[in-house]
């Protein structure tokens, strides 16, 4: 699409959405037999599997941590996932969106329980259409669920952008090509942020409003990741809301 003149028209986005609205999102847990965990998840325009294996044994061996499991992240665009086709294998992008996820879930996950193992996560973008990195953060924290790994709570993820001067949450593909500030955010349910990225420029005020409009999405998320892992398990009380 060439640039449109406005990407918000009487506070109204090009795809209908108010400006603190979320797209539509759409969880389901436990869609892969071979995996110990998985996650489908839709956002937007995206589509995104997340599969997770593990606890397993380390290989190679010299991997191992003696006090705890090692937690491996591969995010992966499939060719097809793009409009101009995506080069098969690791790039920088890649290299750098699996270490900020991997870094974003390790806080929950209780590694110490594990030791000389490996937990891997493997998130696959099959269709994307901006914020990808957090949708796989999203899926991937409930495949780590759903495969049993114990974890202090979930992690959920979303962006907030500038677009025509206006902060908006969860930017789409046209609004994060013409838009001015990109910020993906991810939180786990003791509010503790742990991944905060941006591209482009925000003010100082702009980055607190943006933060908070994150933070509230990420709440939002929590409870549809929260919804999916109950449609699949039945209602369950997690150690977070257990301690509250
Ligand atoms: O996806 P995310 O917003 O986390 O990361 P990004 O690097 O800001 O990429 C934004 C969007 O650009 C992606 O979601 C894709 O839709 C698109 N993209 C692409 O078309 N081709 C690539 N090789 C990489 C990204």
């Amino acid at each position: 699409m060439t640039k449109p003149e406005k990407l918000i028209v009487d506070g109204k986005r090009l795809d209908g959405r108010g400006l603190n609205e979320l797209r539509p999102i759409r969880f389901k847990a436990g869609v892969l037999k071979r995996a110990d965990g998985s996650c489908y998840l839709e956002f937007g325009g995206n589509k995104v599997m997340a599969a997770v294996y593990g606890p397993r044994e380390v290989h190679p061996r010299h991997l191992q941590n003696a006090s705890r499991a090692i937690v491996r992240y591969r995010y992966n665009m499939a060719a097809f996932s793009v409009e101009e086709r995506k080069r098969p294998g690791p790039d920088r992008r890649s290299i750098e969106i699996s270490k900020v996820s991997r870094e974003a879930l390790e806080s929950v996950i209780m590694q110490e329980l594990y030791p000389r193992s490996a937990i891997d996560i493997f998130v696959e973008i099959l269709q994307a259409d901006a914020g990808t990195r957090v949708a796989g953060i999203n899926a991937a924290s409930v495949a780590l669920a759903d495969a049993g790994i114990p974890m202090r709570c979930l992690v959920s993820a979303c962006a907030v952008g500038k677009v025509d001067g206006e902060l908006v949450l969860d930017l789409n593909k046209d609004e994060d090509n013409y838009g001015q500030a990109d910020l993906p955010v991810a939180m786990n349910q003791f509010g503790e942020i742990t991944l905060c990225q941006m591209d482009g420029h925000m003010t100082e005020e702009e980055f607190g409003r943006a933060l908070d409009m994150a933070i509230e999405g990420c709440k939002k998320l929590h409870q549809m990741q929260r919804q999916a892992l109950i449609e699949k398990y039945g209602e369950m009380v997690s150690p977070a809301e257990e301690a509250h």
